[in-house]
């Protein structure tokens, strides 16, 4: 018998069975480039679940659909095909994952500050969520994955072996953001992106579907506590003895 994530279980078993980490946490808490690096050091697939929030924001806003109205965004979404992906060679932008929508590669049209605003909004309707849990979840299906977003832990992947709230200090995140946005040509003052940040957060945490909250079970780590790479050794280091490497 081997163990397995806790579990005792035989050879067979443990290569039929799938690990999953989830990781849910605040706008810039360092979830995309900390889960990138995960999912290379241990072979995992990613998932930016914000990122389809995104595409439904981007999708309603290029259609001129207002963002409250949520039967018309379900079926904008619903419509079109959303692609996810590891980024080939080509692709190696500094960008963490590939998104398509209906074979147009939107990576970078959904990171401005607009677009995270829309998603936002967009993610508080109940219908769109359920849409894109579904997505998730079928993903998730057969695969090892790293999957982080706002409600993984608690709805999308509630088996996840490891469950993980990464967060970090308000000032602190949002000059991560900031800096993200410059380097991106985006001209943006840190005092506007300090109030988005804030705006977001409250909306992300009291919305009424699947609220960003940490659970009982989440292994919490203060991002402004430690360099990236440093969270980085921490979860592969976990991982890795849950899988019985
Ligand atoms: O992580 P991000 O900034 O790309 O997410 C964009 C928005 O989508 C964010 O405001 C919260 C929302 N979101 C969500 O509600 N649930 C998720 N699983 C992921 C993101």
């Amino acid at each position: 018998m081997l163990l397995f994530a806790g579990l005792e279980c035989t050879s067979e078993e443990v290569m039929s069975r799938t690990f999953h980490i989830a990781i849910d946490g605040p706008v810039a808490a360092g979830k995309g480039t900390v889960s990138r690096l995960v999912a290379d050091r241990l072979g995992f697939l990613y998932v930016d679940t914000g990122a389809m929030y995104r595409v439904a924001a981007l999708l309603g806003i290029k259609a001129g659909v207002d963002l409250q109205d949520e039967s018309t965004l379900v079926k904008l979404v619903g419509d079109a095909n959303i692609e996810m992906r590891n980024p080939t060679s080509q692709e190696k932008d500094g960008r963490l994952t590939t998104v398509l929508v209906d074979d147009e590669d939107v990576s970078w049209e959904i990171r401005t500050e607009k677009v995270g605003q829309g998603a936002s909004i967009v993610a508080a309707h109940p219908k769109i969520r359920q849409v894109l849990v579904k997505k998730q979840q079928q993903i998730a299906a057969n695969q090892n994955v790293i999957m982080e977003g706002r409600d993984i832990t608690h709805k999308v992947l509630p088996q996840a072996q490891l469950k993980i709230y990464l967060t970090g200090g308000e000032t602190i995140r949002a000059k991560r953001r900031h800096l993200q946005l410059l380097t991106k040509g985006q001209d943006v003052s840190f005092e506007e992106v300090f109030t988005q940040l804030l705006e977001r957060d409250q909306r992300d945490m009291n919305r009424k579907t699947d609220p960003l909250k940490i659970i009982p079970e989440d292994w919490v780590i203060d991002s402004s506590d430690f360099l990236i790479e440093q969270v980085v050794e921490l979860i592969v280091g976990k991982a890795r003895v849950m899988m019985g490497d």
